[in-house]
């Protein structure tokens, strides 16, 4: 039985309504294995904008340092903030609270469950026995080089973003991949545009290096374009993916279509901070704040719950908890109940609520 403190942010869009329904089974949790989690709620994004004027606070950051994790529903995506005008960006809530935290290791299972297999768009075949992890970079490329802006010119405007790595920051998420991968089955796919940017050559050649540190581990090379079709032809050659911050964020998109829907796929960002417990980290569905069904109870709340079995796992170290989780969500999806986003032939349709209750109930039973 232990006590444990986190931050909860859910954020905009349909954030607070799959937070909602994770926040409900991690209690179910805490009912059944006698945990008390301290849950403390602060506002991000176009919510804290309107509220605080700025998209976190320095409170909020604060919270964060102090928490042994941080559960996170999802920010942006909000007309209100777009467009060429708009000086604060929900978004920039996110990146303060990878950079500052330095939570660098990204990481993105993509397990799909066996009686999903069938509401994905892609065949069974191709589809049976994957098991992948992509490990994308955090906190460096293209979302935080400088500079990064759009410039009025003489012969009209122009604009850049800057995609810079030091030798380091690759070491270091390759290490991670190598780590994770021995956990696993022990193969690394790194991937990179080598043929074009000096960023992915440099890449490359540390990746290299580093690879020799793990003589078990076997590390290949794909180039992204590539890597992008092989996922959707062969998605079982990969274990560990590992690649840079933007790489990695279309890529988990494309993935998560063999999970069969972007509402089942959850992440954990951690970077080398410990916790008395485990290491500290933040924990997000991969979706965004899809406003088009905002507020309907349409959402699917699986990916923010698989995000709870994270946080469980990494930063609690509570394992048999988190195994739980998973394999309660696995279990009320073979019963037939679905969300919308995964409608099929013949199964029961439910609204985040009711699916967020359906697993927190089997879970206390
Ligand atoms: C993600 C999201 C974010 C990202 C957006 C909301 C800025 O797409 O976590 O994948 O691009 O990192
Ligand atoms: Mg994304």
């Amino acid at each position: 039985m232990g006590t444990y403190s986190i931050a909860v942010l859910p954020g905009d869009g349909i954030g607070p309504e799959v937070v909602e329904q994770a926040v409900r089974v991690l209690q179910s949790v805490g009912k059944r294995f006698g945990h008390t989690f301290h849950l403390t709620p602060a506002l991000v994004g176009g919510a804290a904008i309107e509220a605080e004027g700025e998209a976190i606070s320095d409170a909020t950051m604060e919270l964060c340092h102090k928490s042994d994790a941080i559960l996170f529903g999802a920010v942006g995506g909000l007309p209100s903030f777009q467009g060429p005008n708009s000086k604060k960006q929900p978004e920039s809530a996110l990146f303060r609270l990878r950079k500052e935290l330095e939570l660098y290791a990204n990481l993105r299972p993509v397990r799909p469950f066996k009686t999903l297999l069938d509401a994905s768009t892609i065949k069974r075949e191709v589809l049976e026995g994957t098991d992948l992890l992509v490990v994308r970079e955090l906190t460096g490329g293209l979302y935080f080089g400088k500079p990064s802006e759009i410039r009025e010119t003489e012969h009209g405007a122009e604009a850049i973003d800057t995609l810079i790595y030091t030798e380091a920051e690759i070491a270091r998420i390759v290490r991670t991949a190598c780590e994770l991968a021995r956990t696993r089955q022990k193969k690394v796919t790194s991937v990179d545009k080598a043929n074009v940017l000096s960023s992915s050559r440099l890449w490359r050649r540390v990746a290299d290096q580093v690879a020799r540190e793990f003589p078990d581990i076997t590390l290949e090379h794909q180039l992204v374009d590539s890597c992008s079709m092989q996922l959707i032809r062969a998605p079982r050659q990969f274990d560990v993916v590992v690649t840079e911050n933007m790489f990695g964020d279309i890529l988990t998109d494309e993935a998560s279509m063999l999970a069969g829907s972007l509402g089942m796929l959850p992440s954990a960002s951690l970077g080398t901070r410990r916790t008395a417990h485990g290491l500290f980290g933040l924990y997000e569905p991969i979706h965004g704040t899809a406003p088009d069904i905002t507020g309907q109870n349409k959402a699917n709340p699986i990916a923010a719950i698989l995000s709870v079995a994270l946080l469980l796992r990494y930063s609690l170290g509570l394992h048999e908890e988190a195994d739980v989780i998973e394999a309660t969500v696995e279990r009320v999806i073979a019963q037939g109940y679905r969300t919308l986003d995964l409608r099929e032939e013949g199964k029961t349709i439910l609204g985040t609520k009711e699916m967020g209750n359906v697993i927190a109930e089997a879970i206390e039973k």
